[in-house]
């Protein structure tokens, strides 16, 4: 009998933590290495938000609250939903977890059956079709075009699309890519799932408040309010209020979905931190004024890593709409011979040299189901941005 199960079997462990492990490693041998593979932002946690956490600890909110959520934050969350999506939920629709990850894991757990499959555009963040595969279902990926900046087509959807499709996961602005879906880009993906009614939609809004140049974020129960009986709309606090290491995420939908989520954490890790809960209460009802600025400094720095990496021969970046990544493709320079010897034969390839070679951690395409491509994320200083490019480019001038 073997010990492990064959369900994890199927699991990779993440891609991006390998990568940063790798690069803390160099970095412990006294290397001069640049990480850009972490995905989170380098902003502190507003002060608002730490001193509204020390507060409910000398409040003694210190206790378990109920499984998903306490109803001040359910009610906050709400009231997120009505005033940024149009969307109407009631508390009964919601559910709060230890960051969106567990939301994602706790929907996948409750609705999966072996063989139910779950649409995945790629590039996708890394860890979705890992939770599929947990969950037993089978994930059915569809390649975003990189002429679209790696967004997918209506008839793409359409095509993959089986009596067999559960949910179709979704994703605005993108990790990795930083591809944001516009009303009518999304309208379009809304159409085809209108005429396919068993299909469930779960949307997953993280880096919603990243997003620049005007772009206007939305999400499906938005574009198509028929879809709401069938949408789970997923978000959280850890991007845009700078809060990765306090660990919640929240989702909107049905409450039939809802109760089922709740079950599965009710008997995993129960409720999310109750002072991490309390301290995004006033995440989201308190001052939204810092998030501008910070969407600011992103966009200037996005617009710097793309100007410098299309400089670069062989090097293609398009211009993403959000997120805090970007998603260069090397096809350019596949087959090339680096300064020390390694041959490019894959992103996996080109990603190691460039760690061993000029010290820059970054993420390579396979991990992200697309290739031959590597993920950046920019947040970062402009400075270390600079020099992270500046190493890139001599890298790449160094092929033969
Ligand atoms: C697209 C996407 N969804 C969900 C998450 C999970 O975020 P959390 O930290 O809230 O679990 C991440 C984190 O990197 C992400 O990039």
């Amino acid at each position: 009998m073997a010990f492990l199960s064959d369900t994890l079997a199927r699991v990779k462990p993440s891609p991006t933590v390998a990568m940063t492990q790798l690069a803390a490693e160099l970095k412990a041998q006294g290397k001069d290495i640049i990480g850009l593979s972490a995905g989170e932002p380098d902003f502190d946690t507003p002060d608002n938000i730490k001193a509204a956490a020390i507060a409910a600890i000398n409040a003694n909110q210190t206790r378990y609250t109920a499984p998903d959520g306490i109803i001040e934050l359910k009610q906050a969350i709400c009231a997120k939903f009505a005033r940024e999506n149009g969307l109407s939920y009631e508390p009964s629709q919601i559910s709060v977890s230890t960051g969106g990850k567990q939301v994602l894991y706790n929907a996948f757990i409750a609705t999966l059956n072996p063989g139910d499959e779950v649409i995945i555009p790629a590039p996708y963040w890394v860890s979705y079709p890992d939770i599929v595969k947990l969950g037993q279902g089978t994930p059915v990926i569809i390649e975003g075009k990189p002429e679209l900046g790696y967004k997918i087509t209506a008839d793409q959807l359409e095509a993959a699309i089986t009596p067999q499709t559960k949910w179709f996961l979704f994703n605005s602005p993108s990790n990795p890519t930083g591809a944001g879906y516009s009303w009518a880009e999304l309208k379009a993906i809304t159409e085809v799932l209108m005429k396919h009614p068993h299909v469930w939609v779960m949307s997953d809004d993280m880096y919603e408040h990243l997003a620049y140049d005007g772009f206007e974020f939305c999400t499906p129960a938005q574009v198509e309010p028929a879809l709401y009986e069938r949408t789970l709309t997923v978000n959280g606090v850890s991007k845009a209020y700078a809060m990765t290491g306090w660990r919640i995420g929240y989702a909107g939908g049905p409450v039939a979905l809802i109760t089922a989520m709740r079950k599965v954490q009710s008997q995993s890790t129960n409720n999310p931190c109750t002072i991490s809960q309390w301290a995004a209460v006033e995440a989201l009802n308190g001052p939204q004024d810092f998030l501008v600025p910070r969407a600011e400094a992103f966009r200037r720095r996005r617009d710097l890593v793309c100007e410098k990496l299309n400089a670069i021969d062989g090097i293609t970046c398009p211009v993403p709409e959000g997120a805090f990544y970007v998603y260069p493709s090397i096809t350019g320079l596949l087959g090339k011979t680096s300064a020390a010897g390694t041959v490019i034969g894959d992103d996996e390839a080109f990603a190691t040299a460039l760690l061993e070679e000029q010290g820059v951690a970054v993420v390579f395409g396979a991990a992200f189901g697309l290739s031959a491509n590597f993920r950046i994320s920019y947040a970062t200083s402009d400075a270390v941005l600079e020099e992270a490019c500046a190493r890139i480019a001599a890298f790449c001038d160094g092929l033969r």
